[in-house]
């Protein structure tokens, strides 16, 4: 088999470049990847050059390249930020294509094309995000201000603080290697993000699916030619982006307590109307309340707040383990407090089970969030 016969059975690499007014830097870029393709052998290069209308013409010199390098190929968009740009070329390169790998690289000349062959490389199974990373020793920005470098490393400690992700050190970079079968797992579209705050999302959502990452160290040297388009407001989306991210890794435990103050009243509210309409006695009233207000919480968590994790368990053997976690904590903290406060204490009775209810709904979380959602089950 000659070269390029072996070439076109190996699985597809789509190298996405995204684009705004490169024109000076496009040209000897592209040359400089495909040249590439010689050192690697287990993939073939396709480039996907996502370009934004650039004013400068950028899409010009990609069109006369691609009458040499049949594996260069464009999408042209309206200009709505990085992030957009990125989900478009993502998009197009996993609908087109059915590629093994995705990357994604800086098209103005601070990443530089001899580690793709590097990151492609470490792509085996065991690592499916493969990140070049300006701040793991060998690493470096040789030509950051000092603004831009405290831009740089607080806005990762910011992502990794609000995210819980602890074993990425570079959480913004922009020279990235992904499976395929990874990225395909993650919904893009659940952020919001257009601009360069996309690069912490997309990092932030293929962990969350069971991403494993390896970084590699990358000098990020400084732009040679046209002009940085990192603006302002891409600085507030970041922020913004942060209580975003914050808000989807505690959102199954704030869930969690929506339901239980759902569940609270529920309990309340028969047990008010036992003891104050139908005379039950107080040592019957709160159990009959919590049977209620247990069936009514499983049912919201099975189906809203735990509805993501993997669905391994049946219902009843779910509604069981439910019923146990609820029961165990339901007799300690709940039942026994509350019969404790009311009847030795002599507390009022409504604030006992305010009481009894709290002291009973975060061991119940622990117990449930561990047993009957597992995550990996
Ligand atoms: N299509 C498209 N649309 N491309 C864009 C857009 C856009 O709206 N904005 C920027 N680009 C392209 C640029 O043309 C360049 O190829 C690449 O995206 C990176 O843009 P720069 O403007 O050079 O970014 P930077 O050097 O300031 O930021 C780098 O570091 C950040 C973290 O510190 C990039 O690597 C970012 O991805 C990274 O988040
Ligand atoms: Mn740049």
């Amino acid at each position: 088999m000659n070269n390029s016969h072996k070439i076109e059975s190996l699985p597809r690499a789509c190298l996405i470049l995204p684009t705004y007014n490169e024109v000076e830097n496009i040209e000897s870029l592209i040359k400089e990847i495909f040249a590439l393709q010689s050192n690697i052998n287990t993939h073939r290069l396709h480039v996907i050059v996502v370009d934004d209308h650039s004013p400068d013409g950028t899409a010009n010199i990609v069109g006369q390249q691609m009458k040499t390098f049949s594996r260069l190929h464009l999408v042209s968009g309206v200009k709505t930020g990085l992030g957009d740009a990125y989900k478009r070329g993502f998009s197009f390169a996993l609908e087109t294509f059915n590629p093994d790998l995705l990357l994604q690289m800086d098209a103005d000349g601070q990443h530089e094309p001899k580690v793709i062959p590097e990151l492609i490389k470490l792509a085996d199974k065991d690592h499916d995000l493969i990140i070049g990373s300006r701040f793991i020793s060998g690493g470096s920005t040789p030509n950051f201000s000092k603004w831009r470098r405290f831009l740089a490393v607080f806005g990762n400690w910011l992502v990794r603080w609000f995210g819980g992700i602890t074993n990425v050190k570079d959480c913004t970079s922009g020279f990235r290697c992904i499976k395929a079968n990874l990225i395909s797992k993650c919904n893009l579209g659940v952020f919001s993000t257009k601009g360069y705050s996309f690069q912490s999302s997309l990092v932030y959502e293929l962990l969350r699916n069971g991403g494993k990452p390896i970084e590699i160290p990358i000098i990020f040297s400084a732009r040679t030619k046209g002009h940085s388009k990192l603006s302002f407001m891409d600085q507030v989306e970041f922020v913004f982006n942060l209580t975003k991210i914050a808000y989807r890794n505690s959102g199954e435990f704030i869930k969690y307590c929506f339901v239980g103050i759902a569940g609270a009243i529920v309990n309340i509210s028969v047990y008010i109307l036992l003891t104050r309409y139908f005379q039950v006695r107080i040592e019957i009233a709160p159990l009959v309340a919590l049977e209620m207000s247990i069936m009514s919480n499983f049912i919201l968590d099975n189906y809203w707040t735990f509805v993501e994790r993997p669905r391994k368990l049946s219902l009843i053997k779910k509604a069981i383990n439910f019923h146990l976690a609820a029961g165990f904590t339901g007799l300690v903290f709940y039942y026994a407090l509350l019969l404790f406060m009311i009847k030795i204490l002599g507390f009022n009775d409504i604030f006992s089970i305010i009481i009894s209810i709290m002291a009973g709904a975060i061991s119940n979380y622990l117990i449930n969030s561990r047993y009957t959602w597992n995550k990996t089950n």
